[in-house]
This record gives structure tokens, C-alpha cells and sequence, in this order.
């Protein structure tokens, strides 16, 4: 056999097949390589697994020569057979020994596997492209991660605990029956056993379905709660407690009706096997009996049979269940290995290089670019941003702002024209050296729930406190994180939500500050921030940006008209560019948008606004 490691499973077809038909086979061939990895541990676990079932099967041998010697013959003199009742007890004791043994030594393998899968999934999710991550449902994601590492461990548990050492006593208690006895013994256990298998495969394959539905439901029920738990306040917002509890309960109430189905339809299989089970062991008993009766056989003969029938038929009872389970497993893995065959939808190129950065002079040349094919989003957009200049977009809600900033991280590749960085088109080298490159403060800035601390050095796991402290100092939001009880040690919540909007900004401007990469893209980066702290940050900025090309899309204009270019995007062009004096004077959309803005402030009068007052607070902060 050739060795399969388990890098060997990127060879694996990876194409996805969403409602395809993957099979069990393949399934279980790609766990394969988890348990080679421990192939001296699975071969030491299978020889106390022999031991064991060798142990258990001379059990019932011993227990007839116990019987026979025991049984009063004519003339013969009773005497108690020591060695064989020890030799009893010493094969129970190995027994028990070996089967313990054969769990302690392959639980190594179990949890390695669990362990790697986990580890690998997580690393597949990352890899796959931001289209996937926004289609996705967290809920129903880890659900089926969290059954689909499951199903690996209980697959590997079940082949080495029971489908092989029955299949194992199965083959040692028939080769004893077939030779020590006459065929009719051998006829009828195969003939119980292979009904009740073709029994079992054919009403479990029937009921599956049910199972399947189960599942789906229980996924979406899960997704259900979970989403509507992280809009907590949306719904509050709403009053939509009561909605949002029947919306699941209807679900729930699905996942009822298929889990009944699953049940009740157990419960027939379970009947069936035991009906099997029953007609085999009687006709057994009947032929031992006869045989007794009819002197061909004693009565350790009889006791041994029995002993053989029980000791074969209770793993085979299991058997059932465990076939079950099997099935079951495998449906949880196959959806988990689905997620593991899709591809990302951005990728690196074969020959794909680093990136050597530069001044990071970035240039967009004829770009255009569609989310959707029928939904074209930007259109041939051209600008150059060189190192030191400072190019601002601004433009109506919707005209592609944000955009140009995911196609510069290649978050998406563009449908036409290229980006190009110091030189470089983007799509010639690895994601991660662009990535490395670039910092940016996004849109909506989303936290870890974690420390502070933890999310400014994200951008740089390895820098000290000094480092964070002064990033954060730039950023303005060291004075604010000082007055909080626990500091830097403070959690920020989930996505962030105990800090406010501009303590979240902040937080990652700060972040960016301390990652120094040789691009800048802020989008509106200090939107939820007071005019004040906003001037006193933008100064900082300008001069952490000195060297670097810097793009800053923004909705208030005051904050970009000392940029070197202005661009106006509406509906994916650019319609306007130039200084800010030379748009002013070209009376065309900027110089409209700026009188708005203006008008805006004038109207607000000589009271301060909220974000003024707000700013008399954070005056600490300036300094
Ligand atoms: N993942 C996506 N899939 C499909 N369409 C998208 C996606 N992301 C954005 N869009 C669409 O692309 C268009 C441009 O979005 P973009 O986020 O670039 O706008 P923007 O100019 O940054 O707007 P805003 O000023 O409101 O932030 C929008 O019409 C939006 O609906
Ligand atoms: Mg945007």
C-alpha cells in the first residue's frame, strides 16, 4: 500500500459539488490519512484487539471442558478442575486487559485527528474568499464543524471497537463451529447473520432521510437563534421578541416532526433485529438439543453454543446501532468535507511572488469591476497614488468607494484593467505579501472580543507595550483608555460593543499605526468622530503618513481638502478630479456637494453641536 500522508489530501479532487453525490467510501478514504500518521499506535491497538477476542472466544471452549468434567458419568469420580477454572479467570482478566489497553493506546489517535481537522478547517475557512464569508451562516457552520470533527472521531472509535473486533470473533466463532461441529450450526449463524445485516442496511439506508432533514433543521434552527441573539438590539429596537421566538419555534417544530420519524422508525429496526436475533438463537438451541438428546453431543456442547450465541449476538445487536451511528457520521463528515473541497475564489498565482513593496506607489489602470455579472459596479476608474500624496474619493453613497479599497486587499479580483503596486500587478503575488502591505481602518470597525490591549497589537502580535502604547497615543485613544478601570486589560465586548463609535475608530487607527504598512487606506476612518478629535488625528496621521501613498475616502469634505488629488465618484466613474481649489472653481458636482456642506455648518449656528461638546471631553486626549 502506498503511504498516504496527510498532506497527500490536497491532491484530492477539490471541485465543489453542492448537491452532488459524494460517497461514503471516499469519505471514509479521506480520513485514512489521520490514522496513518499514527500507523505503529493503530497496528499495536489492532494486535490487543486480536488478544482481547482471542481471550473472549476461549472462554466459552473453557467453560465446556468446565461442564464436561464436571458432568457425572458412570463411574467417574468428580474432582474439582482447578487449572481450568483458573485458566477461566485468566481469560476474562486478559480479556478485560486487552480491551482497555487497545482504548488507552488509539485514544492518541483519535484526538490527533480531531485535533488536525479542526485545526485544518479553520485555516480552509480563512483561506476562502470574502464572497464565501458573506453567503455564510455562522450558526450553521459551526454547527456542522462541531458534528463533523465529531463524526471523524466516532467513525475511527466505531471501526476499531466494533465493527472489527466483531467482524473478528464473528470469523474465530464460526472456523470453531465449522470444524467442531456439523454444518447446520455454521449454516444457520451465517444465515441469522447476513439477514439480519441485509435487514439492517436496507431499513436504515430507508430511514436515513429522516435523519438528514433532522439535521438540516436542526443547522437552520441554530443559525435562527444564533442570528437573531447577535441583533440583540435590533430586535429590541423592533419589539420583535415574540417574532423572532415563533420564527424558531417553527423550525423547531419540523425538527420535531423528523426527529419522531427518526425515532419510531428506530424503533421497527430495533424490532426486526431482535426478531432475527430470536428465530436464529432458537433453531440453534433446537439442533444442541437434539444433538444432546441424541447423545451426539454433550452437555458443555450445549452450554457452549449457548455461551458462543450470546457472547456473538450482543456486539451483533450493537452492530446494528453502530452501523447507524456509522451512517449518521458520515452524513456530518461529508459536510464538512464539502466545505474542505471549496476552492477559494481568489487565489495565488502558480508562480507568484512576494511582493516587494517599495514606496508602495499604488496605481488603478482602467479598472472596472461587477460584484455580480449583470451588476457592473465600477467602470474603467484610473488614478495613481504616489508615495507621500494623499488622494481622497469622495461621491454619493453607493458609487463604489469602499470597493476600490477591497480590490486594492484583492478581497476580489477585478473583472477588467489591473491594479498595480510599485510596479507589481496585484494578482502576480501572494495575498499574503500584498496584505502585509497595506493597512487600513475600515468602514465599520469590527473588535475581537478580547482586550484592548489584544486588538492594537493584532496588527503585530510580537510588539511590547511601549509599541501599543505609543500607536495609541497617536491614534488619541491612550488618554481615553487610561481612565478605564482596567486599562488595556479592558474587554471590548462583542464585535466591539461596549466601546463607542470613535473609541472603536480610534482603536483602529491605532491598530494600522502600529502594523506600518507602506500603503494608507482610511475609509471614512474618523466619520464617528467629534470635528475636533478629528483635526487633531488627521494631523497625527498626515504625519505618520509623510512617506507613504495614502488613499482616504471620506463623506466630510473639510476633512480632505488639503489631498493632492480629490477624485468624485458617482455610480462607479469618476467624474470629476482635481485639487481642491481647481474643483471649487470648476463649479461642477464637488463644489455642489461642498456648498451643501458648508450651508450644513452655517445653518448649525454659533450653539455647540453634540459632537462639540463631545469634543470638550476628549481635550485630554489632545494632549
Ligand atoms: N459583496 C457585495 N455583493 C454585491 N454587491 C455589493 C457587495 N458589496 C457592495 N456591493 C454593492 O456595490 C456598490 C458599491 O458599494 P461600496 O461599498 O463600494 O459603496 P461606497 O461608495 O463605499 O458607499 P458608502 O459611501 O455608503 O460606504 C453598492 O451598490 C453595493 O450595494
Ligand atoms: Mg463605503
Amino acid at each position: 500500500m502506498q503511504p498516504v500522508t496527510p498532506s497527500m489530501r490536497s491532491n484530492y479532487p477539490r471541485t465543489a459539488r453542492p448537491h452532488g453525490e459524494r460517497h461514503d467510501l471516499k469519505n471514509l478514504r479521506a480520513i485514512l490519512p489521520y490514522a496513518w500518521e499514527f500507523r505503529g499506535r493503530v497496528a499495536l491497538a489492532l494486535s490487543c484487539l486480536v488478544l482481547a477476542k482471542v481471550a473472549n472466544v476461549g472462554l466459552p471452549l473453557v467453560l465446556k471442558q468446565i461442564v464436561d468434567s464436571l458432568g457425572a458419568g458412570p463411574g467417574r469420580e468428580i474432582t474439582l478442575p482447578i487449572i481450568l477454572l483458573l485458566g477461566y479467570g485468566l481469560l476474562r482478566l486478559s480479556n478485560s486487559l486487552f480491551n482497555e489497553l487497545r482504548d488507552a493506546i488509539f485514544a492518541k489517535v483519535r484526538y490527533r485527528a480531531m485535533r488536525r481537522l479542526s485545526a485544518q478547517i479553520l485555516s480552509h475557512l480563512h483561506r476562502l474568499s470574502l464572497r464565501f464569508h458573506l453567503e455564510r451562516k455562522t450558526g450553521a457552520i459551526s454547527r456542522d464543524l462541531e458534528r463533523g470533527t465529531r463524526s471523524v472521531s466516532s467513525i475511527l472509535n466505531y471501526l476499531v471497537f466494533n465493527i472489527l473486533p466483531t467482524a473478528a470473533e464473528f470469523a474465530l466463532v464460526a472456523s470453531i463451529l465449522l470444524i467442531n461441529y456439523e454444518p447446520a450450526f455454521t449454516v444457520v449463524i451465517f444465515g441469522t447473520v447476513a439477514t439480519y445485516v441485509a435487514f439492517t442496511f436496507a431499513l436504515t439506508e430507508w430511514r436515513m432521510h429522516f435523519r438528514h432533514t433532522m439535521n438540516a433543521l436542526d443547522s437552520r434552527a441554530n443559525t435562527q437563534a444564533v442570528d437573531s441573539l447577535v441583533n440583540y438590539e435590533t430586535v429590541k429596537y423592533f419589539n420583535n421578541e415574540r417574532f423572532e421566538a415563533d420564527r424558531y419555534d417553527q423550525t423547531l417544530a419540523r425538527w420535531e416532526q423528523s426527529a419522531v420519524k427518526s425515532q419510531t422508525s428506530m424503533s421497527a429496526l430495533n424490532f426486526g433485529q431482535g426478531a432475527i436475533i430470536a428465530v436464529g438463537v432458537t433453531l440453534l438451541m433446537v439442533f444442541a438439543s437434539q444433538g444432546v438428546v441424541e447423545g451426539r453431543l454433550t452437555i458443555g456442547d450445549l452450554v457452549m453454543v449457548n455461551a458462543f450465541l450470546l457472547q456473538l449476538f450482543i456486539p451483533l445487536n450493537f452492530l446494528g446501532i453502530v452501523y447507524r451511528q456509522v451512517k449518521y457520521a458520515l452524513a456530518d463528515m461529508d459536510l464538512m468535507l464539502r466545505l474542505l473541497e471549496k476552492r477559494a475564489e481568489v487565489q495565488d498565482g502558480q508562480d507568484a511572488l512576494e511582493l516587494d513593496a517599495g514606496r508602495g506607489e499604488v496605481a488603478f489602470d482602467k479598472v472596472s469591476f461587477a460584484y455580480h455579472r449583470n451588476r457592473p459596479i465600477l467602470h474603467r476608474v484610473s488614478f495613481t497614488v504616489s508615495p507621500g500624496q494623499k488622494v481622497a474619493v469622495v461621491g454619493a453613497s453607493g458609487a463604489g468607494k469602499s470597493t476600490l479599497a477591497r480590490l486594492l486587499f484583492r478581497f476580489y479580483d477585478v473583472t477588467e484593467g489591473r491594479i498595480v503596486l510599485n510596479g507589481q500587478d496585484i494578482r502576480d503575488v501572494t495575498q499574503s505579501s500584498l496584505r502585509a502591505a497595506i493597512g487600513i481602518v475600515p468602514q465599520d470597525t469590527v473588535l475581537f472580543n478580547a482586550s484592548i490591549y489584544y486588538n492594537i497589537a493584532y496588527a503585530h502580535p510580537e510588539a511590547g507595550l511601549e509599541e501599543v502604547i505609543g500607536a495609541a497615543r497617536l491614534a488619541h485613544v491612550h488618554h481615553f483608555i487610561e481612565t478605564l478601570p482596567e486599562g488595556y486589560d479592558t474587554v471590548v465586548g462583542e464585535r466591539g460593543l461596549k466601546l463607542s463609535g470613535g473609541e472603536k475608530q480610534r482603536i483602529a487607527i491605532a491598530r494600522v499605526i502600529l502594523k506600518k504598512p507602506a500603503v494608507l487606506v482610511f475609509d471614512e476612518a474618523t466619520s464617528a468622530l467629534d470635528s475636533k478629535s478629528e483635526q487633531a488625528i488627521l494631523a497625527a496621521l498626515a504625519e505618520v503618513a509623510a512617506h507613504h501613498p495614502t488613499l482616504v475616502i471620506a463623506h466630510r469634505l473639510s476633512t480632505i481638502i488639503d489631498a493632492d488629488e480629490i477624485l468624485v465618484m458617482d455610480a462607479g466613474r469618476i467624474v470629476e478630479r482635481g485639487s481642491h481649489g481647481a474643483l471649487l472653481a470648476a463649479g461642477g458636482p464637488y463644489a455642489q456637494m461642498w456648498a451643501l456642506q458648508q450651508q450644513g455648518r452655517e445653518r448649525r449656528g454659533p450653539l455647540p453641536t453634540a459632537d462639540e461638546t463631545a469634543a470638550l471631553f476628549l481635550e485630554r486626549d489632545q494632549g
